[in-house]
C-alpha cells in the first residue's frame, strides 16, 4: 500500500492540464467518489493495525497534494482565459447591434429628396407655437373650430400658447424672416387633442411646401404635385384635384392618387373608389401674404401640406398607426431592406 501511494505521489505532482474541461477530468479520476485516491482511504480499513498510522499519513498528504494540484491548475486555467481574452489583439470585434431608420423617417427624407431635386430647401419651426404663428397669420377667423380646446392643446398657463396642429406655421415663420422668391418644404411634428387609436393619435407629422414668387399659377402647383406623385408612388400614378376649403389657400383642393394597390380599378384599400387621398394644397391666400409682410399685389404663391403617416401607409400598408410610436423593434426591422 504504501508502495502504491509513493507512485501515485509522483504522478499527482506531475499532473497537467491545459483546458478546464481537463481539470474537471482529473478531479473526477482522482477525488470524485470513486476517483482513485478515495479508493485507497476506502482500502485503509484493511491495512493492519500496525501500519495504520503511516499509511494514514501517506494518504492524507496524497489526497492534499493532489487537491493542491488540482486547484493549481484550474487556477492556471482561468487567468490564461482572461488573459487571452484581454490581449488578442487580433481577435475579431464583437458584432455591435445596429438600429434601422424609422419608417417615418424613411419617408421624410424621400419626400425632402424629390422636392430638393425641384429647387425647394428645408425650413423649420417650434413645436410650442403661439397662436399667431399657427392660426392668426393663417387666415383663421376668431371663432374658427380648430381654434377650440377640442382640437387644440394650450399650454394651461398660457392661452395664447398651443402645440401647433399643422405644419403651416412654419409658412409664416419663413415668409416673416424671409421675401420672395421662397421655396421651402417644413417637415415637422404636429399636435392634435384625438383619442389615440389605430386610426388617430394625438400627434403625428406633416410635410408642408410653401412657393411664393412672381407669376406663379396653380398650373405650377399641378405640374409639382403630379411630379412628386410618380417619383413617390411609381411613373403610373395619376392625381385628381377635388375642389375643398382651407382659411390660408384660395382656390383650395385636396389631392387623390390612383390606389397603390389596385391602380385605380377599385380594391379594399381605396373602398372600390380607384383614388386615395394625401394631400391639402391651394394658391396662398393674398390675406396670408400680407400678414407676414408680403406684398399680395406683386407676389402669388401655391402651398401643401401632407400627412408622412397617411404616405407611409399607402407605401407600406400599415394598418395601426400606433405602431409608428411604439418602437416595437420587430415593426422596426420590417424596414430594413428599405434602409
Ligand atoms: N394644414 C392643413 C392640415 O393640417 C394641410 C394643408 C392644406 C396645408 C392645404 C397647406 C395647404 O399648405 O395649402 O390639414
Amino acid at each position: 500500500m504504501l508502495e502504491k501511494i509513493k507512485q501515485m505521489l509522483a504522478e499527482v505532482d506531475s499532473l497537467q492540464a491545459k483546458t478546464a474541461d481537463e481539470v474537471e477530468a482529473l478531479r473526477i479520476k482522482y477525488l470524485s467518489k470513486k476517483g482513485e485516491i478515495t479508493a485507497l482511504m476506502n482500502d485503509f480499513r484493511l491495512v493492519p493495525a500496525e501500519q495504520k498510522k503511516q499509511v494514514g499519513i501517506a494518504i492524507n498528504e496524497l489526497k492534499n497534494r493532489a487537491l493542491e494540484r488540482i486547484n493549481g491548475l484550474k487556477q492556471a486555467c482561468a487567468t490564461q482565459d482572461t488573459e487571452q481574452d484581454d490581449l488578442d489583439l487580433s481577435r475579431t470585434a464583437y458584432p455591435i447591434d445596429l438600429g434601422t431608420r424609422h419608417p417615418l423617417t424613411l419617408v421624410k427624407n424621400e419626400i425632402i429628396d424629390i422636392f430638393a431635386r425641384l429647387g425647394f430647401s428645408l425650413a423649420e419651426g417650434p413645436e410650442v407655437e403661439d397662436d399667431w404663428h399657427v392660426f392668426s397669420s393663417m387666415n383663421f377667423p376668431d371663432d374658427h373650430p380648430a381654434r377650440d380646446m377640442q382640437d387644440t392643446f394650450f399650454v394651461e398657463s398660457h392661452p395664447d400658447i398651443i402645440l401647433r396642429t399643422h405644419t403651416s406655421s412654419v409658412q409664416a415663420r419663413v415668409m416673416e424672416r424671409q421675401q420672395p422668391p421662397i421655396r421651402v418644404i417644413c417637415p415637422g411634428r404636429v399636435y392634435r387633442n384625438e383619442a389615440i387609436s389605430a386610426r388617430a393619435h394625438c400627434f403625428f407629422h406633416q410635410v408642408e411646401g410653401l412657393y411664393v414668387d412672381k407669376d406663379v399659377s396653380f398650373t405650377d402647383l399641378k405640374q409639382v404635385l403630379l411630379l412628386f406623385a410618380k417619383e413617390m408612388f411609381g411613373n403610373d400614378t395619376k392625381i385628381r384635384l377635388r375642389p375643398s376649403y382651407f382659411p390660408f389657400t384660395e382656390p383650395s383642393a385636396e389631392m387623390d392618387v390612383s390606389c397603390t394597390i389596385c391602380g385605380g380599378k377599385g380594391c379594399a384599400m381605396c373602398k372600390g373608389s380607384g383614388w386615395l387621398e394625401i394631400l391639402g394644397c391651394g394658391m396662398v391666400h393674398p390675406n396670408v401674404l400680407a400678414a407676414n409682410g408680403i406684398d399680395p399685389t406683386q407676389y402669388k404663391g401655391y402651398a401643401f401640406g401632407m400627412g408622412i403617416e397617411r404616405i407611409a401607409n399607402l407605401k407600406y400598408q400599415v394598418k395601426d398607426l400606433r405602431l409608428f410610436s411604439e418602437n416595437d423593434v420587430r415593426f422596426l426591422r420590417e424596414f430594413e431592406a428599405a434602409n
